[in-house]
């Protein structure tokens, strides 16, 4: 055998062998995939009419995270959706925007060590969306505790006290109050906490893997995007604008029940759907 023919041989079993790994892994992960709650994969057929019937009650929202990958998306789409007559943004900076599209957007820069100082931010909002958060690798492990635990759980005492009846967080794939690990423990005792305080509506956004491209630097992250990229997993991984339409889309549904969790795949099917 030459050693062309050795070589070409050789490759062809590599390619084998990758795929079978493919198979095997896309096999495994939708195994493990989370199921879709009739009303997503049914979602909407009227749409348009909920949006405009939602509109009509001239409601306000507040986001916090505007300024992050999924909040600024989630901005841009409730601008283009418009179904709130005004959109406060709470954040620790004064974010620039220019133009007619913006001009019922307004702007409440706060210090997170001293929310209770700024109740006022958070009065008289409907509806509230949370996308806030930061990392391990950024804050450390008490900074994470700090933003994405306190920040994220008083931010929605002082709305709930302010008067809104809707709360949308944005929260993490496997969360759970009783993980060993950190970041999974910190995302289901706040959502958990969040639920004790009765909000007529609360929703969990539990998304894998956000698909972005992400301007700071995050490594760890970076991999494993492109690793769930390449399996396209409905389970894993969703992109940002997904988890930002899933939620303005939700807002105008009925909820099946005052809380709602929605899984990786229910974001993803629910973001995936047409506009009107
Ligand atoms: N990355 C993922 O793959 C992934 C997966 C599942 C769930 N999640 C969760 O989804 C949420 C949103 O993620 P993302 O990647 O869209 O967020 P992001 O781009 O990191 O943005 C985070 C937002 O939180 C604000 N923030 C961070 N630290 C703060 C602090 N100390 N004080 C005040 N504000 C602070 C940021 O404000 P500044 O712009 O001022 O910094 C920004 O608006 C997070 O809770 C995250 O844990 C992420």
């Amino acid at each position: 055998m030459s050693a062309l023919t050795l070589l070409v041989s050789t490759l062809g079993k590599a390619t084998g062998l990758l795929t079978i790994l493919v198979l095997v892994i896309a096999a495994v992960l939708s195994f493990f995939d989370d199921p879709v709650p009739a009303k997503y994969s049914s979602m909407a057929e009227d749409m348009k009419t909920l949006e405009e019937n939602f509109r009509q009650q001239n409601r306000s929202c507040f986001i916090l995270g505007a300024s992050g990958e999924t909040g600024k998306v989630l901005l841009q789409e409730l601008l283009e959706r418009n179904i709130f007559s005004k959109i406060t943004l709470i954040g620790r900076r004064k974010l620039t925007f220019e133009g007619k599209a913006y001009e019922n957007v307004a702007q409440e820069v706060v210090d997170f060590e001293k929310l209770d100082e700024h109740a006022a931010a958070f009065q008289g909002h409907d509806v509230g969306y949370c996308c806030l958060g930061t990392t391990r690798a950024k804050a450390g492990a008490d900074g994470f505790v700090r933003v994405d635990r306190d920040y994220v759980l008083k931010s929605a005492e002082l709305a709930k006290a302010g008067g809104s009846s809707q709360f949308h967080l944005q929260s993490s794939r496997g969360a759970d109050k009783g993980s060993s690990f950190l970041y999974l423990q910190v995302k289901g005792q706040v959502e958990a906490d969040i639920e004790a305080l009765g909000f007529d509506r609360y929703a969990i956004y539990r998304p894998g893997v956000l698909l972005v491209d992400r301007q700071e630097s995050r490594p760890a992250e970076w991999l494993t995007r492109k690793f769930f990229g390449v399996f396209s997993s409905k389970t894993m991984s969703v992109p940002v604008e997904a988890v930002a339409k899933a939620m303005v889309s939700n807002t105008v549904l009925q909820p099946e029940q005052k809380t709602e969790i929605l899984e990786n795949k229910a974001i993803a099917t629910m973001g995936k759907s047409e506009k009107k």
